[in-house]
């Protein structure tokens, strides 16, 4: 095949677009050079594939992992003798275990729970916007964008507010561990922390499990499908997985939907003017700009996409930043229309069993984020002290590398 790039290369993650179109056009099922990864681009492809976990498994960690290594057994050691063994629920996880997991959360994090949330949400968002305003300035991805989903998640897994710091050491020791390359003597010391993580929230399930409170943590403890409530390591895991799962895609939803409208001054006169149309403005910045940009599946048995083979073992890229924008599945896809028909539709939150179960919290989150920062904070506008934000290179998110704004 052509070499066309690489989506590990720091230029592509800048920006990332014009090297999507043309795998779109010219190799839509691509064998990325420097990965050997096979990045999928088309929407119907990503359909079939989601479709299909029988053939396209999501244990990815058993490829990705460095689970045979003597560090490796270090970590597994400690977590066992101090902790809680890892294990695989949902993201990292296949049918039959998959399916049980997921009924479990899914009764614990109904659609009317999460909109039962929102009175509280906006008091959050109020919170941090009343911070902001006697400065008349700010940089709005670490002063409210990283928090609204931080606190939000840290309230709904029963972490007190004099701990937050130690919620976003866990949070952000997560996302470091995902680094290939990480220094052993790194990846203990992240061990004892995710420990004390751990701990923390296993004290904290206890405490819940004689007394109910109203929220997440606590409704995972007594959830129940056919008998079954969920065990301490998987209830630990799940807990764990939802503490990183919202935190930096939320965040960044939030930050690119506010620079699209900053930059884009006749998109905010149509926002302003009519605020209804907020929570279809939201879909089309998760299409246009999906801040998970791929996710990974591991093929179980020989198969074949389109006309490329895939081998057995072989690891897939759902590129969902290009089903985003495959022009066989939308109308001029480059155009930010929000008007678009059929946007709710997007890959943003993936397809089929792994459908992201926090899509209502995150969607509830940026639509009072926008609206409360757009009626608060009069005279908006991107400060003219600071470069213009970029889109980070990063191999898993597709973020804004700031947000300095005045008002
Ligand atoms: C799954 C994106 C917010 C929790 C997913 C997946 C995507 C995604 C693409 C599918 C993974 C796959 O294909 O393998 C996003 C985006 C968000 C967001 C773009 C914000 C704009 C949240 C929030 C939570 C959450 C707020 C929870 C508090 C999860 C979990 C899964 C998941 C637990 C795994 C579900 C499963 O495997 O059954 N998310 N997510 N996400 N998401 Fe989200």
């Amino acid at each position: 095949q052509d070499i066309l790039g690489s989506l590990a290369s720091p230029e592509i993650q800048t920006c990332p677009f014009p090297f999507l179109d043309r795998l779109l056009a010219e190799a839509p099922v691509y064998k990325d050079p420097l990965t050997g990864m096979y990045v999928v681009t088309r929407y119907e492809d990503i359909g079939h594939i989601s479709a299909h976990p029988e053939l396209y498994s999501n244990k990815t960690t058993v490829v990705v992992g460095r689970h045979d290594s003597p560090v490796a057994q270090e970590v597994a050691r400690r977590f066992a003798d101090r902790g809680f063994p890892e294990m695989h629920t949902l993201v990292t996880n296949d049918p039959p275990g998959h399916t049980s997991y997921r009924a479990l959360v899914e009764k614990a994090f109904t659609p009317s729970y999460v909109k039962s949330l929102e009175p509280y949400i906006e008091a959050l968002v109020d919170e941090l916007i009343d911070g902001m305003l006697p400065n008349g300035r700010a940089n709005l991805l670490p002063e409210f964008a990283i928090k609204v989903p931080m606190y939000i998640i840290a309230d709904q897994l029963g972490v007190d507010r004099a701990d937050y710091d130690r919620f976003k050491l866990w949070s952000d020791v997560t996302v470091e561990r995902n680094n290939p390359l990480l220094d052993p003597d790194r990846e203990l010391e992240i061990t004892d922390h995710l420990i004390d993580m751990q701990n923390y929230l296993h004290e904290r399930a206890e405490r819940y499990r004689v007394q109910p409170e109203d929220n997440l943590l606590s409704r995972l403890v007594h959830a129940e499908v056919d008998g079954e409530t969920l065990s301490p390591p998987a209830l630990i895991a799940i807990a764990h997985q939802l503490l990183v799962a919202g935190n930096e895609t939320t965040t960044t939803g939030i930050t690119t939907a506010m620079w699209l409208l900053l930059t884009k001054p006749d998109l905010r006169a149509a926002i302003e003017a009519d605020p209804s149309r907020i929570p279809t403005f939201i879909e089309e910045v998760l299409r246009s700009h999906s801040p998970v940009p791929h996710m990974w599946r591991v093929a179980t048995q020989a198969s074949r996409i389109g006309d490329v083979e895939i081998p057995e073992g072989g690891v897939l890229m759902l590129s969902y930043l290009a089903g985003n924008r495959d022009p066989a599945q939308w109308a001029c896809p480059a155009d930010f229309d929000v008007g678009r028909k059929g946007v709710r539709n997007h890959l943003a939150f993936g397809r089929g069993i792994h459908f992201c179960i926090g899509n209502q919290l995150a969607r509830g989150e940026m639509r009072i984020a926008i609206r409360r920062l757009l009626e608060r904070l009069p005279n908006l506008r991107l400060s003219p002290d600071h470069p213009e934000p970029q889109f980070i290179p990063h191999f898993a998110i597709h973020a804004l590398d700031h947000l300095h704004i005045v008002f």
